[in-house]
């Protein structure tokens, strides 16, 4: 294998330059150094020309579930890609969704997407992209496929936890820096699923109707941030249609806004079997054809594009386009390149990032007479109670999973942290149960939502004689994934009924919700004393949960979506614009996603985007801007002085939200503009320092297709969540 691979790489590089034998050791070194200096475009021209029609083709669509093509005979390797956005995907079959079987296939877990949305924390994001890339690396990948950053538009979606918000500039804030620490691992990222793909209801058909200003200040800019600021290699087209033409042959958003506007010379990459048409993909922005219908010689951009360019429908000029970009992103992460990064896997650096994000990501919602941190001075017995506490998440439902080498429960966080010093009573309180039918799959079933007595009971006994109760409850891998949408927002197996029950012999209950998505928690915010929020944590998941019921670690995750107290006063749901008809959906909502409705529409959410207690508390100072008038090129110095005034070392976010006063067409009543994540000594205090461009305040006016900025004022609102504003200014744009 090693010897066939140090083979190929001197057939590509005798092919890059332009030699017919293969070169000497010293000739490639020499080579690899020349190499950077040459212009690689002429190069890939002249690779071109020595390619056949069919070799061309073979380049453009899988030859694998997870590969694409290569030419041997000129030792273009063929790409590897991996899932996803959880850890590398162990090893599939060439042509089935069968797993290798492999025993040295499994990786880190990382956290879901929603979880690093909630760390706020970019910096992070990127350490995330640079460890899980290292681990793509060492499987041999050139291409990950992630991040997923389509926005939550309902609570319903089944693939939100995959996702990282439901606002378009914290998305656009953690992705860069995630593509970049891929990127730089020489793994290309592929940013999915370009582009309006927010339900999996009917989502290998559904029509997308979404007026150009929701597309442009909603949906596009975390897409259009990881093209032009992170430079992302390749992105996925998805399943859907968008205003009549499906998206992986949609002419508007490939072709003139991706390719045109954004300038992306990288690779659109089908969603799995996403393609419908040879000549329309072809023409209308495609680059490559991934899937799972075989054979994959019939692929449509396999023997039947190769037809189509024969009878002319095809330009082949076309073909030597999609090749060049393919051949540039081979390029870029070093493919054929003997000092391409080698990665690692499963390190103890990666679950350091792992139990950072986890960490982080943690959302303390409610914690009444200080309930948290668990005082272990008090503390002989904890009744932990929850099927959640021994669950694990890296795999199940449908879809991307990873076989995670280890994961950490909750109990077993709680045990590793606690060892003997206090005794851990376990009951299972609740069990997944789901209604007859579908019984051989293990996503998309009925949830049954008849509490089990004989479990209660069991948890109720021992919460009576415990100092503390810790409920772990919420979702799973079941409940919420790909390929179909929850039918409510319901927290499923009824689990209210066992909170209550425990929460009345135990004061001390601590309810914790592992989620990926919004549910319905009005019972639970009435009786518990405290709530936790966490996600899909991945393989550090317990011990980061334990250190932070402890207090080792100081709650500074907020939430990236609103929690709203009931489904229909989210907005989709409330405009009745989910999940469509047969045929289409249209988004009706339009630019009021997620707190944009509910602030301007004065609907109080059970808790708001942003929110998130802390262990500790921060003084905002008043905030203070030099300027106070500004034009369409200013940007905005925004200041103020943050001060920890607790007892214990924590962070918090500081977020500048932005309200057009008296706008000239409907605006959401505030927008997320800046925010800065502080760390802070108990007593500690810095001067957060945020910029805002004047040009972030323009909204997109569709009668002249542009982005413009209204003049007249605008507040500033900075606080502690969406809805918790410590201090305002008052600026005027000219
Ligand atoms: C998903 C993609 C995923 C692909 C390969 C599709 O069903 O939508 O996100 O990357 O499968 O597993």
């Amino acid at each position: 294998m090693v010897k066939l691979r140090l083979a190929i790489k001197v057939l590509v590089a005798a092919l890059l330059l332009g030699s017919c034998t293969a070169p000497s050791k010293t000739e490639i070194r020499k080579q690899e150094s020349v190499s950077l200096s040459l212009n690689w475009d002429t190069r890939i021209d002249s690779i071109i020309q020595k390619l056949t029609l069919e070799e061309k083709i073979n380049l453009l669509h899988g030859t694998g579930m997870f590969w694409s093509g290569g030419v041997e005979r000129l030792g273009i390797p063929e790409l590897q890609y991996a899932d996803g956005p959880l850890g590398v995907r162990e090893e599939i079959e060439r042509s089935s969704w069968m797993p290798m079987g492999w025993t040295n296939d499994s990786a880190t877990f990382f956290p879901a997407g929603t979880a690093l949305g909630a760390t706020w924390n970019p910096e992070l994001s990127k350490r995330y992209g640079e460890a899980i890339a290292q681990e793509a690396r060492a499987r041999n990948k050139d291409i990950l496929l992630a991040p997923a950053i389509n926005i939550m538009r309902t609570p319903l979606c089944g693939r939100n936890y995959e996702y990282m918000t439901e606002d378009p500039f914290l998305n656009a804030q953690m992705v860069v820096p995630y593509v970049h620490g891929v990127q730089e691992q020489d793994v290309a990222a592929c940013v999915k699923h370009f582009a309006i793909n927010n339900q999996e209801t009917n989502r290998g058909s559904v029509d997308v109707l979404a007026s150009e200003r929701a597309i442009r200040e909603i949906y596009l800019p975390g897409f259009q941030a990881a093209v032009m600021e992170g430079q992302a290699f390749s992105v996925m087209g998805a399943y859907n249609q968008f205003r009549g033409s499906y998206l992986c042959e949609n002419d508007y958003l490939l072709n003139k806004v991706l390719k045109g506007e954004w300038g992306f010379n990288g690779i659109v990459i089908s969603d799995w079997a996403a393609v419908h048409n040879s000549v329309n993909s072809a023409k209308y922005g495609l680059d490559i054809e991934m899937g799972s219908n075989l054979p994959f010689d019939q692929f449509y951009f396999a023997n039947p594009l190769l037809e189509a360019v024969k009878k002319g429908e095809v330009e082949e000029s076309l073909i030597d386009e999609k090749v060049k970009r393919i051949l540039r992103v081979m390029y870029n992460v070093k493919n054929m390149d003997l000092a391409r990064k080698k990665g690692s896997i499963n390190t103890a650096e990666h679950s350091e990032v792992v139990y950072k994000v986890a960490s982080e990501a943690i959302v303390l919602l409610k914690n009444k007479e200080r309930v948290l941190p668990v005082d272990l001075s008090k503390v002989k017995s904890i009744a932990v109670i929850g099927d959640n506490a021994t669950s694990t998440f890296a795999l199940g439902g449908f879809g991307a999973g990873v076989k995670a080498r280890y994961e950490v429960t909750a109990l077993q966080g709680l045990k590793n942290r606690l060892g003997d010093a206090v005794e851990l009573r376990y009951a299972q309180g609740y069990c997944e149960k789901y209604l007859p039918g579908k019984e051989n799959q293990s996503f998309g079933r009925d949830i049954d939502y008849t509490a089990d007595p004989a479990l209660i009971k069991e948890a109720v006994d021992i919460a009576r004689t415990s100092d503390y109760a810790v409920i772990v409850a919420g979702s799973n891998r079941s409940v919420e994934s790909e390929s179909v949408d929850r039918k409510d927002i319901r927290l499923p197996f009824a689990q209210e009924e066992l909170i209550k029950a425990v929460v009345a012999v135990n004061p001390k209950t601590i309810v914790v919700l592992v989620t990926g998505a919004p549910y319905d928690i009005r019972e639970v915010d009435q009786v518990a004393p405290a709530i936790v929020w966490t996600w899909f944590n991945g393989s550090e998941g317990g011990n980061a949960l334990a250190d932070m019921l402890l207090g080792k670690v100081n709650p500074s995750g907020k939430l990236p979506f609103t929690l709203p107290e009931k489904l229909e006063d989210s907005p989709a749901h409330a405009m009745k614009a989910f999940p469509g008809d047969d045929t289409k959906v249209e988004y009706l909502e339009d630019i009021l996603v997620g707190y944009r409705w509910f602030d301007t529409k004065n609907i109080d959410p059970i808790y708001c985007f942003g929110y998130g207690l802390s262990y500790t508390t921060f003084d905002f100072a008043k905030p203070e801007c030099a300027e106070t008038e500004f034009t369409a090129n200013d940007t905005i110095h925004f200041s103020l002085q943050l001060t920890n005034n607790g007892k214990m070392a924590g962070a918090e976010v500081v977020q500048l939200y932005v309200q057009d006063v008296q706008p000239k067409v409907t605006k959401a009543s505030k927008e997320l503009k800046a925010f800065q994540k502080v760390f802070l000594q108990p007593g500690e205090s810095r001067k957060v320092e945020l910029d805002i461009p004047v040009s972030s305040l323009a909204y997109f006016d569709e009668s002249v297709n542009q982005w413009v900025v209204s003049s007249g004022q605008y507040k500033l609102l900075m606080g502690s969540s969406s809805r918790d504003i410590r201090g305002e200014k008052l600026i005027t744009v000219k």
